[in-house]
């Protein structure tokens, strides 16, 4: 499993702070950079852009640009070809945008022999059952699997998920690869805000995820170094 952390941040030298301390964390505790995903969400990528890219790679982590792409096929396709151009090592796009789509982006980042893995966000967790049955009319669940089925058939990498779907994800094909945000730590005082599947990170290693994606807890926790060292410590050392 892997730690990727939301750089979610008000601004782009906030950011910068947040990694330094998740650098300052890792070398506390003898983990390479290399091994740690950051997640460059729609905040941060709509104000600072390729910018906040540069200066990340740099610093040699692991690029995940998690724009959720969602639209028609050949838009989807030209913006992949943009994407592909920027050196990052993992892209969102929502499945829902249907097997067309994704055939084609798996396609074509065959012929471009790109290592980028294109995840295909299943259904958000910030969605209660209620609130997805109003917009859907279907169950969670049945439609985590119906998508995870399509990006399997489409040769796409893998999902993003709940905890609880990893486990429908890995039973269509165990070389789906998942994400999961809503990671909460056990240990905090902090609501879930407007997280509705969450999970803590034991749950996440029994369910075998693959990437886990935390953001606030981490960046508004009292004591972040502590924090987040104790989040590697799990991840990376225990067993
Ligand atoms: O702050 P928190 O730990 O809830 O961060 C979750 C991050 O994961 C946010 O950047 C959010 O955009 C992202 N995300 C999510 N649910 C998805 C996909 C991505 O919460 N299905």
């Amino acid at each position: 499993m892997k730690l990727c952390v939301a750089l979610d941040m008000p601004s782009k030298e906030d950011n910068i702070i947040l990694v330094d301390d998740i650098t300052t964390a890792c070398k506390n505790l003898n983990i390479s950079t290399k091994d740690i995903w950051l997640k460059i969400g729609l905040r941060s990528y709509i104000r600072d852009g390729r910018e906040l890219l540069y200066a990340l790679q740099d610093k040699s982590y692991r690029i995940f640009l998690d724009l959720k792409l969602y639209d028609i096929p050949n838009t989807m396709l030209d913006s992949i070809v943009e994407c592909e151009k920027l050196d990052i090592d993992m892209l969102t796009i929502h499945a829902s945008c249907g097997f067309k789509a994704m055939q084609a982006i798996a396609n074509l980042l065959q012929e471009k022999e790109s290592n980028m893995l294109i995840m295909a966000v299943s259904v958000l967790t910030s969605f209660d059952s209620n609130g997805f049955r109003e917009v859907y009319s279907i169950e969670i669940k049945e439609c985590v699997k119906n998508l995870a089925i399509l990006t399997h058939k489409s040769g796409l990498s893998g999902l993003v998920c709940a905890i609880d779907e990893v486990s429908i994800i890995k039973n269509i094909s165990p070389s789906l690869l998942t994400v999961t945000p809503g990671i909460r730590l056990e240990s905090t005082t902090n609501p879930s805000d407007d997280q509705q599947r969450v999970a803590t990170l034991q749950d996440a290693k029994m369910a075998c995820s693959d990437f886990v994606v935390i953001g606030r807890p981490i960046y508004r926790a009292n004591n972040r170094i502590y924090t987040l060292e104790s989040i590697l410590q799990k991840i990376y050392k225990d067993q």
